[in-house]
This record gives C-alpha cells, sequence and structure tokens, in this order.
C-alpha cells in the first residue's frame, strides 16, 4: 500500500511501487487531466508538480513521490481561477488540447518561481513541453497575460 497526497487528498493505493505516477493518477485516482504522450520524459504531455517543481510523471515511479505534496491540473484552482487558466481561455491556446495540460503545469511552475518572465525565461523553461500543433506563440502570449494578471492582483 502506498500514500500519495494529490491535491491537497491523502489516498493509500494498492498498487506496485514501480508504477509510474501517471498511471496511479489516471487509472486508480480518475485524475485524467494529466496525459500520456511519449512515455519517456521526452514531451512534457504528463507534467505534474511534486513539491511544486514540475515533474513527468511518466518516468517517476510513485513510491518515489510518497511523502511529497503532488498538484495536477486539477488541482491548480478549484474553478478554473488560475490566471493562466484564465489567460488559455482569454488567448484561446488550445487546439487539440492534448499536450495542454503539461504545457500549463509547467507554466504555473514559472510563474511561482519568477512572476514577470521574459520571452526568454518563458522559452527556457516551456522548452520541453512539445505541442505538435504549434501553438508556442499564443502559450507565450498567455503567459505574459496571466504575469500581467497576478502583477495587478499584488
Ligand atoms: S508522456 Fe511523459 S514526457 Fe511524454
Ligand atoms: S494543442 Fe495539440 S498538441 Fe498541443
Amino acid at each position: 500500500m502506498i500514500e500519495i497526497t494529490v491535491n491537497g487528498q491523502t489516498h493509500h493505493l494498492d498498487i506496485a511501487s514501480d508504477t509510474p505516477l501517471l498511471w496511479a493518477l489516471r487509472d486508480k485516482l480518475g485524475l485524467t487531466g494529466t496525459k500520456y504522450g511519449c512515455g519517456m520524459a521526452l514531451c512534457g504531455a504528463c507534467t505534474v508538480h511534486v513539491d511544486g517543481e514540475p515533474i513527468r510523471s511518466c518516468v517517476t515511479p510513485v513510491s518515489s513521490v510518497a511523502s511529497k505534496k503532488i498538484t495536477t491540473i486539477e488541482g491548480l484552482s478549484a474553478d478554473s481561477s488560475h490566471p493562466l487558466q484564465v489567460a488559455w481561455i482569454a488567448e484561446e491556446v488550445p487546439q487539440c488540447g492534448y499536450c495542454q495540460s503539461g504545457q500549463i503545469m509547467t507554466a504555473a511552475a514559472l510563474l511561482a518561481k519568477s512572476p514577470t518572465p521574459s520571452d526568454d525565461d518563458i522559452d527556457n523553461a516551456m522548452n520541453g513541453n512539445l505541442c505538435r500543433c504549434g501553438t508556442y506563440s499564443r502559450i507565450r502570449k498567455a503567459i505574459h497575460r496571466a504575469a500581467e494578471m497576478k502583477g495587478s492582483k499584488a
């Protein structure tokens, strides 16, 4: 039995210790906002936060995060009110949408550390999150927009 804390809730999972966190989230907890893309830490579709850091849940054994705080796209805000979610909608970022929860989770970790990121900061942080639909320019605009919203609330 493995205990994990996801979006503020503690769960006890009957699961092999080397199961990737992604499958614990999707198959055991029904948190399907986190996506499977490559399964090899190459695309970023499976990005979640562990203690605030963006990680690839497809290659992270569930046992390695047992004592840590995990946040998924479902836990970013209770009502889609996180500035990134608002900005993503305003800028109409998604196309097919498949990569987008991973994009938003990586962007959220960036903004938590760097409230007013430059284009270079954004490009460096988002570098490992691939989008087959090529929404990169809208992603960058949305991150700037979210940063302005956060700034205006401060
Ligand atoms: S599915 Fe994890 S990085 Fe691609
Ligand atoms: S929106 Fe389609 S892969 Fe990114």
